[in-house]
């Protein structure tokens, strides 16, 4: 088990463009075995490989009875190589958010409601899916990430920021 150190907000490679992955090897099965022990050890709902220090297209993600994120429909474990994101229809809305490299916070933030990815699997193969929800929100705050975007930037209202133990019983609207 490898539990990685996470570049917090401010960290310059989290404002660089990730490189594509070209090569489905040992080298991105140990990567994203790290990024798997990272994300479940802080309990994160998906976790970005530019996160832990790689520069590359890989995401992955999972929502399971996850404590920071109660009440919320289940998210299969997916990792998710050289991500597509086409977005169907232009309705957002608002959900709060918190992310592994800002930690402590939580932002209100509008996000695509649905939308369709495209990627490759661990092995290679490639695969889609139409989402919404949660998990369209998940998918587009983590491909963010590979483009060198966090949570805060896609606030409209800043106002909305602020601590998570500030913000308790103020959490609505929770993630549709
Ligand atoms: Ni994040």
């Amino acid at each position: 088990m490898a539990v990685r150190p996470v570049l917090k907000m401010g960290a310059p490679l989290l404002r660089a463009v990730a490189r594509p992955v070209e090569r489905f090897d040992a080298e991105l099965a140990a990567l994203v075995r790290d990024m798997d022990d990272t994300m479940r050890e802080l309990k994160g709902a998906g976790l970005a490989a530019p996160q832990i220090g790689v520069s590359l297209r890989v995401v992955i993600f999972e929502l399971n009875d996850n404590p920071r994120y109660p009440h919320l429909a289940a998210i299969p474990y997916t990792v998710l190589v050289n991500p597509q994101l086409t977005l169907l229809g232009a309705e957002q809305a608002d959900g709060w958010e918190g992310c592994l490299s800002v930690p402590g916070l939580r932002g209100l933030v509008p996000r695509y409601t649905r939308l369709h990815y495209a990627g490759y699997d661990l092995q290679g193969a490639r695969f889609e899916r139409t989402v919404e929800g949660f998990h369209a929100r998940v998918a587009q705050h983590e491909v963010d990430h590979l483009d060198g975007v966090l949570f805060p930037q896609r606030m409209r209202d800043l106002s909305r920021l602020g601590f998570e133990d500030a913000l308790i019983g103020q959490l609505t609207p929770m993630p549709d």
